[in-house]
């Protein structure tokens, strides 16, 4: 078993409506924690990485703890750059063998963002590796926001058609009410779904059919865990994320990628807050680490089964 790229992955998913989760890594134990909880649902993942992580844990280890668990596990896993700035960042992980990139040229105006994203594809693609690249600004829908101000922001249906004929991407990131972090909304949450759908079914009608969607920004925030941080001395007021229904919604409408990080932090923050404050002798690392690691798998294995409905994906 080696890694994959997400192209079986997503084709597989969009078929049968349901999503491959991405994960941030930064370390083993979240490494352990993932795969282990997908491992235990027969589900593929994709573990991504961002450049702050690549700093945090340089390459060479990130990719050595992902080859051991494949072996450990037999899943398929995908290895991805998260959120990369630029050319020379994707160069860094293709040359560390990442299957897959994502190209973020979000913030660049629209002709810029289309030139140095057909650039990426270019020299990933001659390598076997995919692209995935961004479209529109992640932000909540705040009450208060006016249908203009939501359409400077989200990602425009007929523009999104022009940006994948144009670049020649794999997937597409789309901005429609996720953002990133652990205060998403302050009122309601909403996604905006008729976009979402628009997005599918232009993309569909312009020959690219089954084009896989990906929603960044999209941990549900469990009042749970927060609740644990809180009455453990933690301070996380007004947390609030996408609820899981919202989520299968999209997986529905050609979503197949969602990712999350906040939620690992979370879970990770709840069980070493509760293991100091149920155990102030304790000084171990194993034994917070062991929790942190034992909370982010139950987080896969209940987002596998309550959000992702991707059980049993392996590509066999
Ligand atoms: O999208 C951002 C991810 O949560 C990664 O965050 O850049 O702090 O590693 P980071
Ligand atoms: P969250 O902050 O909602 O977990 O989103 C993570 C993400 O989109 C990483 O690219
Ligand atoms: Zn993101």
């Amino acid at each position: 078993m080696a890694l994959v790229t997400t192209k079986e992955m997503f084709k597989k998913a969009y078929e049968n409506k349901y999503a491959i989760g991405a994960f941030n890594i930064n370390n083993m134990e979240i490494i352990q924690g993932v795969t282990r909880g997908c491992k235990a649902k027969n589900s593929s993942v994709i573990l991504q990485v961002s450049t702050g992580a690549l700093k945090y844990a340089h390459p060479y280890y990130l990719k050595a703890m992902v080859d051991a668990a494949i072996r450990e596990t037999n899943i398929d896993i995908a290895l991805h750059l998260d959120h990369g700035p630029d050319f020379e960042s994707v160069k860094t992980v293709v040359e560390n063998g990442f299957t897959s990139v994502m190209f973020d040229g979000s913030h660049h105006d629209y002709e810029t963002n289309v030139k140095l994203t057909k650039d990426v594809v270019a020299y990933a693609h001659e390598r076997g590796v995919v692209v995935e690249a961004e479209l529109g600004q992640l932000a909540g829908i705040e009450d208060d926001v006016n249908v203009s101000a939501e359409n400077a922001t989200f990602t425009d249906p007929d523009q999104a058609v022009d940006f994948v004929s144009r670049t020649g991407i794999d997937s597409l990131a789309v901005a429609i009410g996720t953002s990133h972090g652990a205060y998403k909304f302050k009122g309601e949450a909403r996604l905006d779904f008729e976009r979402l759908t628009a997005i599918t079914q232009k993309l569909t009608a312009a020959g690219f059919e089954k084009f896989p969607i990906v929603l960044h920004g999209a941990s549900s925030v469990d009042p749970e865990m927060i609740r644990i941080c809180n009455e453990n001395g933690g301070s996380l007021k007004g947390a609030a994320g996408i609820p899981a229904e919202m989520l299968r919604r999209a997986t529905t409408l050609g979503v197949c990628k969602i990712n999350m990080d906040t939620d690992i932090r979370l879970s990770a923050t709840a069980a070493i807050r509760k293991f100091f404050n149920d155990k102030p002798e304790a000084f171990d690392p194993r034994g917070y680490l062991t929790e942190a690691r034992d909370y982010i798998q139950t987080l896969v294995e209940n987002k596998i089964d309550d959000v992702l409905g991707c059980a049993n994906s392996l590509l066999g």
